[in-house]
C-alpha cells in the first residue's frame, strides 16, 4: 500500500479560523477527511506541530514511505533544520505545499529555504494543493 506523510508545521493547527480570507475556512481535520475519502488506496500519516524539532522527527519517520506532502508554514522561509532533514530523506517524493500564493504576498514569503530539498512546490491552490500533491506522488509512482 502507498504510504504518504502529510506534515503541517507551525500555526497550521489554527486553520479554519486563522485569516480565513487568506487560508480559507477548512480545518486540517477537513483536509485529512477529504484526502482519505479521495485516495482510499493511500495509507496517510497526518501530523501537525508547532515545534521545529518535532517536525524534524516527523520527516525522519517518513523514511521508507512513498511520499511527503509538507506545508512548513513560516518555517518555509528560514528553517535550515527542516531543509536538512528533508534533504537527508532519500527515495521519497517530497512536495512542499502552500495554501496561499506566497509569491503574491509580503516579499519575505517569496523565498523558501525548503524548496531546494523537495521535488515539487505547490502554492496558491488552497486546500486543493494537498490533493494535487498526492496526485503528483501517485502519478510519479505509477510512471
Ligand atoms: C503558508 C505560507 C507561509 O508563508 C505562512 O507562514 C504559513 C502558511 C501557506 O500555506 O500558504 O503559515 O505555508
Amino acid at each position: 500500500m502507498t504510504r504518504v506523510f502529510v506534515l503541517n508545521g507551525v500555526n497550521l493547527g489554527a486553520l479554519g479560523t486563522r485569516r480565513p480570507e487568506v487560508y480559507g475556512t477548512l480545518t486540517l481535520g477537513d483536509i485529512e477527511e477529504k484526502l482519505r475519502e479521495k485516495f482510499p488506496q493511500v495509507e496517510f500519516e497526518f501530523r501537525q506541530t508547532d515545534h521545529e524539532g518535532e517536525m524534524v522527527g516527523f520527516v525522519r519517520e517518513a523514511r521508507g514511505s512513498h511520499g511527503i506532502v509538507i506545508n512548513p508554514g513560516a518555517w518555509t522561509h528560514y528553517s535550515y533544520a527542516i531543509h536538512d532533514a528533508l534533504e537527508a530523506v532519500e527515495d521519497v517524493l517530497k512536495v512542499e505545499t502552500h495554501l496561499s500564493n506566497v509569491h503574491a504576498r509580503e516579499p519575505w514569503r517569496r523565498h523558501s529555504v525548503i524548496s531546494p530539498a523537495v521535488d515539487a512546490v505547490v502554492a496558491g491552490l488552497g486546500t486543493y494543493g494537498y490533493e494535487a500533491a498526492v496526485e503528483y506522488i501517485l502519478k510519479h509512482l505509477n510512471a
